[in-house]
C-alpha cells in the first residue's frame, strides 16, 4: 500500500487534527498521502483514474447524532462507482465506543458497499466533546496526548491489512438507523439561528472555517446560508465570541472549543494513572476506556 486517500469531515477541528496525524503515521511508513477535506463539493477521490485507483480510502469524520454527518452521505454517493477499492472508515466521537454510538459507521460502510468498495478496517478515535457538555479538565488535553499513538496503531493496522470489523449491538443500530437524515433536517435551522453580535469585527474568520461554504461576510456582518451542517465550527473559530445561535446557544459549550488550547493545558502528574478517577460516570465511560485501553 503505497499511496493513501484520507478524506475527512470536521467541524471545530478535532477530526482534522486527527487526520493529519493519521496522514503523519501514514507518511512515517512511506506511502503518499493525499488528504481531502469533505465539505459541500463531489468526491476527489477517483476523478482522475476510473474504477477509483488511488490506493488505499480512508474516511474519517466526527460523529453527529450517533451517524456520519448529512455531508459524508452525499460525499459518498459522489464517489465514483468501484470493484473492490479498500477502504477503511474512522469515527471520531465524544462519547467514545459505547451505546448508542457503536453503529455509527454502519450507514457510511453500506453505502460505500453498495458502490463496490471493499471496507475492511473501522474503529474509532475519542476527542474532546464539542457539544452540549465538555469532558471535565484535564481529560481534552489527555486526549489530544493519546491521538497520535492512537493513530499510529491505526494506521499499521491498515498498511497490514488487519481485517477489523464490528457486529453493532441492535439497540445502536436502532438509535443509528433513526438519527440518519435527522441531522440534515434540523441543521438549517442551525444555520438560519446563528446571528452575529455588535462585537462583530468582520474578520471572516467564521466563513473560513465553515467546512460547507455555508458563510458569506458582508459589510453587514456574517449571512448563513441553508447548507449548514451543525458543526459549530464558525461559532468556535469566532475570536469575538459574537456568532450566536437564537435559539440552540445551549449546544455550544460556554468555554469555547480550542484545540491549541486544550495542547497547551498541562496534564498533571500521575493523570494517566488515575483515569477512572478523572472520567467518573455514567456519561464518561467510553472515554475511560478508550483512554485505558488505547494509551
Ligand atoms: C451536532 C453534533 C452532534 C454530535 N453527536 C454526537 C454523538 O452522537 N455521539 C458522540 O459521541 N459525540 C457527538 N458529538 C461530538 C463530536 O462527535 C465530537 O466532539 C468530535 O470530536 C467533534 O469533531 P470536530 O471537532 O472535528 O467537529 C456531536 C457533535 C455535534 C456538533
Ligand atoms: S468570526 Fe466572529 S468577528 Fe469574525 S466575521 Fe465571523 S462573527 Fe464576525
Ligand atoms: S454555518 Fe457554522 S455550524 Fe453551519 S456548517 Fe458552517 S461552520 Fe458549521
Amino acid at each position: 500500500m503505497s499511496r493513501v486517500h484520507l478524506a475527512y469531515f470536521s467541524g471545530s477541528g478535532s477530526t482534522a487534527y486527527f487526520a493529519g496525524a493519521l496522514a503523519d503515521a501514514f507518511r512515517a511508513q512511506g506511502c503518499k498521502v493525499a488528504e481531502e477535506r469533505i465539505g459541500a463539493g463531489p468526491a476527489a477521490f477517483g476523478r482522475g483514474a476510473p474504477g477509483g485507483g488511488e490506493g488505499l480510502l480512508v474516511l474519517v469524520f466526527c460523529v453527529h447524532e450517533f451517524n456520519a454527518p448529512h455531508p459524508v452521505r452525499r460525499w459518498i454517493d459522489s464517489l465514483p462507482e468501484s470493484r473492490g477499492t479498500a477502504a477503511a472508515v474512522i469515527s471520531v466521537s465524544g462519547g467514545g465506543e459505547v451505546s448508542p454510538n457503536r453503529a455509527s459507521r454502519r450507514a457510511s460502510i453500506a453505502q460505500l458497499e453498495q458502490r463496490g468498495y471493499e471496507v475492511f478496517f473501522e474503529d474509532m478515535a475519542v476527542m474532546p466533546c464539542n457539544f452540549f457538555v465538555e469532558h471535565p479538565d484535564p481529560l481534552p488535553a489527555m486526549l489530544l496526548e493519546a491521538a497520535p499513538a492512537t493513530a499510529r496503531r491505526f494506521a499499521a493496522c491498515m498498511a497490514a491489512r488487519e481485517h477489523r470489523r464490528t457486529r453493532p449491538p441492535l439497540l445502536d443500530r436502532v438509535a443509528s438507523r433513526l438519527c440518519t437524515g435527522v441531522s440534515g433536517r434540523w441543521s438549517p435551522k442551525f444555520g438560519r439561528s446563528l446571528k452575529a453580535t455588535d462585537a462583530c469585527t468582520r474578520c471572516g474568520r467564521c466563513a473560513s472555517a465553515c467546512p460547507m461554504g455555508n458563510i458569506t461576510v458582508t459589510d453587514g456582518g456574517p449571512r448563513v446560508g441553508d447548507g449548514c451542517a451543525c458543526c459549530l465550527g464558525c461559532v468556535y473559530a469566532c475570536p469575538a465570541g459574537a456568532l450566536r445561535s437564537a435559539s440552540f446557544q445551549t449546544f455550544v459549550l460556554k468555554s469555547g472549543y480550542d484545540i491549541g488550547a486544550y495542547l497547551s493545558r498541562p496534564i498533571p502528574e500521575g493523570a494517566w494513572q488515575r483515569i477512572d478517577k478523572l472520567a467518573r460516570g455514567f456519561l464518561w465511560k467510553g472515554v475511560r476506556r478508550y483512554l485505558e485501553q488505547r494509551f
